[in-house]
């Protein structure tokens, strides 16, 4: 595989675009989006005007969680968020997805994470337009050396690990428009130096009750434009309840449970605006059941 084919998207977005919507979209405490936002505007600012040896601002920030939670949503979302504080209100957003680069091929890991990371992507961001790289599912590429022997070419990740934390030094020191958004599922696998470098490391938590009302709540109201019924349910105090049996469920998961709802009967198939408190509250459990967790656990929790 090319390093090309790891860049997913590259696009340059404004304030005003329709990619505001993406940021909208995930419901998590406020503080989790002022957090990203600020310190993506802080970085940006602080390493055009004073040097590295002052800042140790790496221009890097971190978003774990569980799967699931908003966490490639929100790096994505965060170009059109930013854009109306930098001069000329536009802002570079390139998608990585880095699974790709591990090659096969003893030490080609290493070659290629630092072709993509210290030679294409800079050359992308030529211009100096400030510039959001999203490293997507980072731990594929920094994955921690102290665990490497879980790996199946421990010597091969070593490297491309030390080629990853290289880079973030180079760029810090040289590409102060180029801010890094890493997103993790995990982070015990994560390298301490990678995380050491992170100016943020940012926990994307799984909903709690009043996030979980909100997610189905907003999922039905969408599709109210069309079934105007689901609207009602929508507002129902029922939501309150059902979303207090949905602990444990992912934002991803809360979304889709109201298709699985749809899903239960051909009549709400045909007509979704017949879907019942009981219909949501059957899917709701269904799927709390399939996360595993056993129910006196959910209780007491
Ligand atoms: N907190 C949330 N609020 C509302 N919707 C959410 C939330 N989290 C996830 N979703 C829904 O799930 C979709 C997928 O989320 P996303 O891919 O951003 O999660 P992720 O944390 O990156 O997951 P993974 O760790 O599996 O990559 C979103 O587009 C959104 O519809
Ligand atoms: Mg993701």
């Amino acid at each position: 595989m090319r390093v090309q084919e790891c860049v997913l998207s590259d696009e340059v977005i404004s304030a005003d675009s329709a990619e505001a919507a993406l940021w909208d979209a995930i419901v998590v405490p406020k503080e989790i989006k002022e957090r990203l936002r600020n310190q993506t505007v802080l970085s940006l600012f602080m390493r055009r005007d004073l040097p590295f040896a002052v800042t140790a601002l790496h221009g890097l920030c971190t978003l774990y969680g569980p799967p699931g939670t908003g966490k490639t949503t929100l790096a994505r979302g965060l170009p059109a968020q930013i854009a109306c504080y930098v001069p000329g209100g536009k802002v570079r957003r390139i998608e990585i997805n880095p699974h790709g680069l591990m090659s096969a091929e003893h030490g080609q890991s290493q070659q290629r994470v630092s072709e993509l990371l210290s030679e294409y992507v800079p050359g992308l961001a030529s211009d100096g337009l400030p510039t959001v790289v999203i490293l997507d599912e980072v731990e594929s590429m920094a994955v921690a050396r102290s665990a490497a022997s879980l790996a199946a070419n421990p010597a091969d990740v070593h490297r491309a690990t030390d080629a990853v934390l290289t880079v973030l030094d180079l760029n810090a020191a040289e590409h102060p428009h180029l801010f890094f958004v890493a997103t993790s599922n995990f982070t015990t696998a994560l390298d301490e130096a990678f995380l050491s470098r992170s100016d943020a490391a940012i926990l994307v938590p799984l909903p709690g009750p009043e996030a979980l009302r909100e997610i189905m709540a907003s999922t039905l109201l969408t599709l109210a434009d069309k079934y105007p019924a689901l609207g009602e349910l929508a507002r129902s105090s029922a939501i309150d309840h059902i979303a207090v049996a949905a602990r444990g469920l992912d934002g991803r998961r809360t979304r889709k449970v109201v298709f699985e709802a749809l899903a239960q009967r051909l009549d709400t198939v045909l007509d979704p605006g017949n879907l019942t408190e009981d219909d949501l509250a059957d899917a709701v459990r269904n799927a709390v059941a399939d996360t595993g967790l056993p129910e006196v656990s959910r209780a007491t929790h």
